[in-house]
């Protein structure tokens, strides 16, 4: 019985030396990696709640399948510029800079439950960055499902006090 780990590509030194870069792509292109990682996530989102978020660009990938699996609604969080109703945005930081990402205001309303879905927890700015946005529109964020995370980089410290559950953890980064 295979597990994610066998599907998922390692790459030594990419995109600097001493990292390794875990290619997903590899999972989703086997039609029983597909299947294998969007099972296991969903198992992962055991908890009451209403809506999936999911985080532009490879969140979509995973957060999609998950939300008409589980028969929730899905709601994107996008990069800066590309909604084009009223939204609110958050800035985090990056390696080198910084970049925003933004949400419809009216996508979620006070009281609404979310799980927030990605494919990679790393240093955790993008997810604290999607959490801030959430809870700015007043919905509450009950679970964070991502497939990968890589132990190394403490995202989960920089996070916090929030349920998080990754289907494969790698220690480094
Ligand atoms: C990648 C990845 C996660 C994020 C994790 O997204 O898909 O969303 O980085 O890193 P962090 O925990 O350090 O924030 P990226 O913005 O590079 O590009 P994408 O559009 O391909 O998802
Ligand atoms: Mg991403």
């Amino acid at each position: 019985m295979k597990t994610i780990d066998d599907y998922i590509r390692s790459i030594p030194d990419f995109p600097e030396e001493g990292n390794i870069f875990r290619d997903i792509t590899t999972v989703i292109s086997d039609k029983d990696g597909l299947q294998l990682a969007i099972d296991e996530m969903a198992a992962l989102a055991d908890v009451d709640f209403d809506h999936v978020v999911g985080l532009e660009a490879r969140g979509f990938i995973f957060g999609m399948p998950l939300a008409y699996k589980l028969k929730k609604g899905f709601i994107p969080v996008r990069k800066k510029g590309k909604l084009p109703c009223e939204t609110e945005s958050q800035e985090y930081d990056l390696e080198y800079g910084t970049a925003t990402i933004e949400i419809h205001k009216d996508a979620l309303k006070p009281g609404d439950k979310v799980v927030i879905v990605d494919d990679l927890l790393a240093t955790g700015g993008t997810i604290e960055a999607a959490i801030k946005l959430v809870e700015k529109l007043g919905a509450k964020v009950e679970k964070i499902v991502v497939l990968v995370e890589l132990k190394g980089l403490n995202g989960r410290e920089k996070i916090g006090n929030y349920n998080i559950a990754s289907v494969v953890a790698y220690d480094g980064k």
